[in-house]
């Protein structure tokens, strides 16, 4: 745990930098990174985008992939979790610029969404992936897109790293209460919970969505390493039960107890309760 939100924010960049930098890649072997969106991590990105501008790290043998988004947010909708890495990650750096975004082709030819050119964090051409809101192609189903992304991960290779957060309810990624700890990466309805919680972010609570995509418990568990980032008071109690109560369907994230790699960073906040 650490004092404050920036501090947190700033551990994990510094553990996420670490592994990047530790990591030996070759041609066909690049380190496989699972990115979050949310609230929690914005200055995690801050940093990690200040931090490359200032040569201490590289995105050139990085594969990013998403958690999860929204069904029916495109690319260009500013609620979609593609424009929210767009946003706040993949347009920050070097190059920054505020026209840099959605200057960029969507959709990509893949059945998910690959960024064709290259991110001004330095990420290279075809090396961030995120799962579409719409279809792709468009008269496919996100069930195919769930599938294909399935078959993408498993032909990386496996996640290295996946970085997270965790909803108020528990959730991890958008698997809410009563996932199944073994699930893959599929359509899910939406808890009225979160999207209360979510709703911050529309102007009018009829947008928030209703489904979402996301990778399952069982895929964010075959990650070889995970860390939790969790910031405020809103999330004590999550936490709590993720690690203090036993492992249960009711609590998502008490799934993570069962893997052997996993790091929870705090701020004191959101480990009050502990
Ligand atoms: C959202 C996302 C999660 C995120 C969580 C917490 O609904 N689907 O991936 O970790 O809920 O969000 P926030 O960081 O805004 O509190």
């Amino acid at each position: 745990t650490h004092p404050t939100q920036e501090e947190a924010s700033s551990h994990v960049a510094s553990q996420i930098i670490a592994r990047i930098n530790t990591f030996r890649p070759t041609q066909n072997r690049k380190f496989i990174l699972c990115l979050p969106t949310g609230g929690t991590p914005f200055l995690v990105y801050r940093e990690l985008a200040r931090r490359c501008e200032e040569g201490e790290v590289s995105f050139e043998h990085v594969i990013t992939i998403n958690l999860d988004e929204y069904v029916g947010l495109g690319s260009e909708h500013p609620q979609s979790y593609c424009h929210f890495m767009e946003e706040n990650f993949f347009s920050k750096g070097k190059l920054q610029s505020p026209n840099i975004i959605f200057t960029r082709p969507f959709p990509s030819p893949s059945p998910y969404h690959t960024i064709l050119t290259p991110s001004p964090v330095d990420i290279p051409p075809n090396q961030s992936h995120l799962l579409p809101g719409h279809p792709i192609p468009p008269n496919t189903t996100p069930e195919h897109s769930c599938a294909s992304y399935e078959s993408l991960i498993t032909s990386l290779g496996g996640i290295h790293l996946l970085f997270m957060g965790i909803g108020e309810n528990g959730h991890i990624g958008f698997n809410e209460p009563g996932s199944s700890f073994g699930g893959r990466t599929r359509v899910i309805k939406l808890d009225e919970g979160t999207r209360g919680v979510n709703a911050r972010f529309f102007d009018d609570p009829s947008e928030i969505p209703t489904h979402a995509l996301t990778m399952g418990i069982g895929t964010i568990r075959e990650a070889r390493e995970m860390i939790v980032l969790a910031l405020g008071k809103k999330k004590a109690e999550a936490v709590r039960r993720a690690v203090e109560d036993g492992v249960n369907h009711l609590c998502p994230a008490s799934a993570l107890q069962l893997h052997e790699n996993v790091r929870f960073v705090t701020d004191n906040e959101a480990s009050q309760n502990l």
